[in-house]
């Protein structure tokens, strides 16, 4: 009796999890068919369209969102698509860039859309630019790196490049697959330099490396023939890409008051995210600035890139349990801690720039200012560094402060140094007397 009991058991059982099988085999398909209805094609767009809008005939979703990328949501506390002027905020950037371009003009960053009026507009650039002003601002690029060769791109006037779409699909994806896929032959020199093979990347690292492909620090190799790097030779650390630029005896320009030879950091957000807690996690950049968001039964990539403290709730609360307001709380006291610093460390620099300037005007020669001006160098490159990242310290805040703090300790050295010149009465420190 218990015997046919457990039989009549085992059997409903089975039937169940027979069911279950099914029913889950059921649903893979439909979950694949769905993925695949997902690249069906309305148009075939060809290897190089570089028009967003005909992208968008397949995938509409990400297209719409995407177009918002020139909406104006506002500014965060040190973010935000408003077009903010940076020297209005902060006047002492025009001491500090003295000499530099960046002391006329420089406004804040907002989104991708915007990429062709922006950089076309700006007055710092004049009219006499490279084609490498345009490496990071057009989908079109993907098409004339393959078409002229990326040399003649860098060396053809920026206005007379053809170019008429900004940052879309084609600077991000292989229009075949919709695989990420970088195209810009700076990031992939770099990249095969430092012995990283592009083609064994994960899904995760491209989530970063199609962003990687300008939110990085660049540099011309010369006026004359302005081919695009990226200084990664022995690393992404700022001490790394020092090492680079001292043993290449590189500079951008030559600072007026001080007469130190100066790198003007570019926009090393992906450096600075590296050395964190949160790459060391796999936390990508499009975690955070494109997170998942579900469309229908569909989950897709939030293509309105960002700032994610207006999107927390998707961009951080997937894998943070704290509520919204503590996790933008967490942020700005990050962000507020890291002004602070950099305010010291600008404070600190401008003394140098002075100290050093009345030595110079007392007669000191280049001999006695040469240690000076090597530390106005390496402190401005410190501050630089984490002033022209763009998350004010949060992408890895534990390396924004050190770097601050190594920043104002160079500033001051540097003053010091200055004021012994002087002291000196301009002679070199070999051949003067100690007053
Ligand atoms: C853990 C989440 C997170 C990751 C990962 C992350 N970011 Fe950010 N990012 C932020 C936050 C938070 C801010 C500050 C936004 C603000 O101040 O409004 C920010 C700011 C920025 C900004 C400026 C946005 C603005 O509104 O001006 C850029 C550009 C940026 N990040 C690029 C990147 C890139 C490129 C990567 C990868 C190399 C990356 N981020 C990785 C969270 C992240
Ligand atoms: C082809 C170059 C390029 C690529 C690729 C690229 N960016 Fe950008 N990004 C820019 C430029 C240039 C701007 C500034 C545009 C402007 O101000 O006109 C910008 C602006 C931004 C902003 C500021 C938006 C705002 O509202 O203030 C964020 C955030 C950002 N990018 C994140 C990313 C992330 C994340 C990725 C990778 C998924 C990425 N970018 C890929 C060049 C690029
Ligand atoms: C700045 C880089 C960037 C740009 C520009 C970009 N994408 Fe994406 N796209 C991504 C990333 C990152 C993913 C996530 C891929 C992954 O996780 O494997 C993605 C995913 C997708 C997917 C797969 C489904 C999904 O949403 O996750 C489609 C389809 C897509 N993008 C279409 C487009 C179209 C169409 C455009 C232009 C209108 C575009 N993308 C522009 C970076 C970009
Ligand atoms: C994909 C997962 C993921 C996402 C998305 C993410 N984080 Fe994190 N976050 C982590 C991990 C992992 C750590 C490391 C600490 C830990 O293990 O809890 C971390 C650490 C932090 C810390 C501590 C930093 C420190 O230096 O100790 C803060 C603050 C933080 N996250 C804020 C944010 C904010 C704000 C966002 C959204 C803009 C965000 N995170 C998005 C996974 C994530």
């Amino acid at each position: 009796m218990a015997n046919k009991r457990n039989l009549v058991i085992i059997l409903a059982l089975a039937a169940v999890l027979a069911f279950g099988v099914l029913a889950l085999l059921a649903n893979i398909f439909e979950k694949k068919q769905e993925a695949r209805d997902r690249f069906f094609r309305v148009v075939e767009s060809g290897e190089f369209e570089t028009d967003p809008a005909v992208w968008g005939k397949n995938f509409p979703d990400q297209y719409d969102a995407w177009k918002n990328t020139t909406t104006d949501y506002g500014n965060t506390m040190f973010g935000g698509s408003g077009k903010r002027d940076k020297l209005a905020e902060n006047p002492r950037l025009k001491e500090l860039y003295a000499g530099y371009p960046f002391s006329i003009e420089y406004n804040d960053e907002r989104g991708h859309g915007w990429s062709l009026v922006d950089v076309k507009e700006i007055k710092r650039l004049g009219q006499n630019k490279p084609g490498t002003c345009m490496s990071c601002k057009s989908s079109d690029n993907v098409r004339l790196w393959k078409e002229m060769g990326p040399s003649a791109f860098y060396n053809t006037n920026m206005y007379k490049l053809d170019v008429k779409h900004p940052i879309s699909c084609l600077n991000c994806h292989d229009p075949r697959t919709m695989d990420l896929r970088v195209a810009n032959p700076a990031f992939i020199e770099a990249m095969e330099k430092r012995g990283v093979d592009l083609n064994k990347a994960t899904r995760q690292e491209m989530r970063s490396y199609v962003c990687a492909q300008c939110h990085v620090e660049y540099y011309f190799e010369s006026k004359k023939n302005p081919i695009l790097h990226f200084p990664w030779k022995h690393g992404y650390t700022l001490d790394d890409m020092e090492r680079y630029y001292d043993e290449e005896g590189f500079y951008d320009w030559v600072h007026p008051q001080s007469g130190a030879k100066l790198i003007k950091m570019q926009h090393p957000d992906f450096e600075l995210w590296s050395t964190g807690i949160h790459a060391r996690s796999g936390v990508s950049c499009a975690d955070c600035h494109m997170p998942f968001k579900r469309v229908g039964s569909q989950k897709i990539s939030d293509h309105w890139v960002r700032s994610p403290l207006v999107n927390v709730a998707a961009a951080c609360q997937t894998c943070h349990r704290w509520s919204e307001d503590e996790l933008k709380s967490r942020v700005m006291a990050i962000q507020m801690r890291t002004r602070k610093l950099m305010d010291r460390s600008e404070e600190a620099i401008i003394a140098a720039i002075r100290a050093i300037k009345t030595a110079s005007d007392a007669g000191a020669g280049d001999a006695a200012l040469e240690k000076a001006r090597n530390l106005h160098r390496k402190a401005q490159m410190r501050w630089d560094y984490v002033q022209s990242e763009n998350s004010m310290g949060f992408h890895s805040p534990q390396e924004a402060a050190r770097l601050l703090g190594e920043a104002i300790d160079y500033a001051r050295q540097a003053e010091v140094e200055a004021i012994k010149a002087s002291a000196l009465g301009g002679k070199t420190p070999h051949t003067a007397k100690r007053p």
